[in-house]
């Protein structure tokens, strides 16, 4: 059976990256997968007047996985926000009800040198963050208002119902399971109830999963560990305004941005992947982002959604040559280009 791939490049640096990643899975000559291309962002709303056209969502309904470049635009920042160009992966994310976004961060040991943290530190990090991608504070009723003497105030409600922490839950123990079965529930239970309420449930569930140890850490002091002691996470499970957050300091930990990799999974393991970083208007056009991140969720999606896990390896053990032959972009420390980066890894395939 022939699988079918969207690729939805979106906004900044997506086109470029997007290119490269295309490049790398068109020289693996996988058999029998087609793509197909769709609008989304800005530059869908710009074409067509919405973030998330009607023909994109339904390619996106009929694919098997999704490829996603990134969304984003100084241009549509003044728009109503369902007009916003993120209002497409926020879309996509709950249209197909991709509620599991996994966020891998290992160190290269050939990039120890780019992190932001002593070598030693950052030479241990290889955790998994297991963020919720359909509730929470995200999808919660927003909106702006006026206080009883006439001040402005925006709101947005923040919110999980047990079922939704329960999924994303069996997630998290399921990938612990597959690592080194530990898993590190984040949250605010100190303050929030929705928190509390996570907490509790997480417990609930971790009776089905009695080889994992389980722990639970509030945000605040996850993210002083993470850069303390950034070795002692396995897989950490946060829901979807936390893992946000520390998914993008967990990238800097292990050097840049530009190498994270993310899938965003359903239950009938249909998913999105993504680089974590977003649309970098600053440098798109330039040839400076790094396509690494976007070539790395290309491989998730092989393992993940595509079943072919030993072009995945491939393309993981491509790119870690090439960092090893000295690859390396601006966000790196060096000056290659984005596709003399793709060139790099094309070049050991
Ligand atoms: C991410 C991004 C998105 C998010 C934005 C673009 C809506 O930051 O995937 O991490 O907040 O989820
Ligand atoms: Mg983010």
């Amino acid at each position: 059976m022939g699988k079918l791939v969207a690729v939805f490049a979106g906004d900044g640096i997506g086109p470029e990256i997007m290119v490269q990643a295309r490049r790398v899975l068109d020289a693996l000559g996988l058999d029998g997968i087609s793509y197909e291309e769709g609008l989304v962002g800005g530059a869908a709303y710009k074409a067509v007047g919405h973030p998330l056209p009607p023909e994109t969502l339904d390619i996106a309904k009929r694919a098997d996985a999704i490829l996603f470049g990134a969304v984003g635009d100084f241009d549509c920042d003044h728009l109503e926000r369902h007009l916003r160009p993120e209002q497409a992966i926020l879309g996509l994310r709950k249209e197909l009800t991709l509620f599991s976004n996994l966020r891998p961060a290992k160190v290269f040991p050939q990039l120890v040198d780019a992190s932001a943290l002593k070598p030693e530190v950052a030479g241990a990090i290889d955790l998994l963050i297991v963020r919720e991608t359909n509730g929470d504070v995200y999808f919660g009723e927003k909106g702006m208002r006026k206080t009883a003497d006439g001040k402005r105030e925006g709101y947005d409600i923040m919110s999980y119902n047990e079922d939704e922490v329960r999924r994303i839950a069996h997630s998290g123990f399921q990938a612990a399971q597959a690592r080194r079965k530990k898993l590190c529930s984040v949250d605010k239970a100190n303050v929030l109830e929705t928190s509390q309420l996570w907490r509790d449930v997480v417990i609930e569930v971790s009776a089905e999963y009695p080889e994992v140890e389980l722990s639970h850490m509030y945000v605040d002091n996850a993210a002083m560990q993470l850069v303390r002691n950034p070795g002692q996470f396995d897989v950490v499970v946060t829901g979807n305004m936390f893992g946000d957050i520390l998914s993008d300091q967990a990238s800097m930990c292990v050097g840049s941005i530009g190498m994270l990799a993310s899938a965003t999974l359903n239950e009938s393991r249909q998913g999105l992947y993504e680089p974590i970083h977003g649309s970098a208007p600053d440098i798109a056009g330039q040839g400076k982002a790094n396509p690494l991140a976007m070539i790395l969720s290309s491989a998730m999606m092989l393992r993940f959604s595509l079943d072919m896990p030993e072009a995945a390896d491939r393309i993981e053990a491509a790119v870690a040559k090439a960092l090893e032959n000295g690859a390396r972009g601006p966000d790196l420390g060096g000056s290659m280009s984005t596709s003399e980066m793709g060139d790099a890894v094309l070049k050991v395939l």
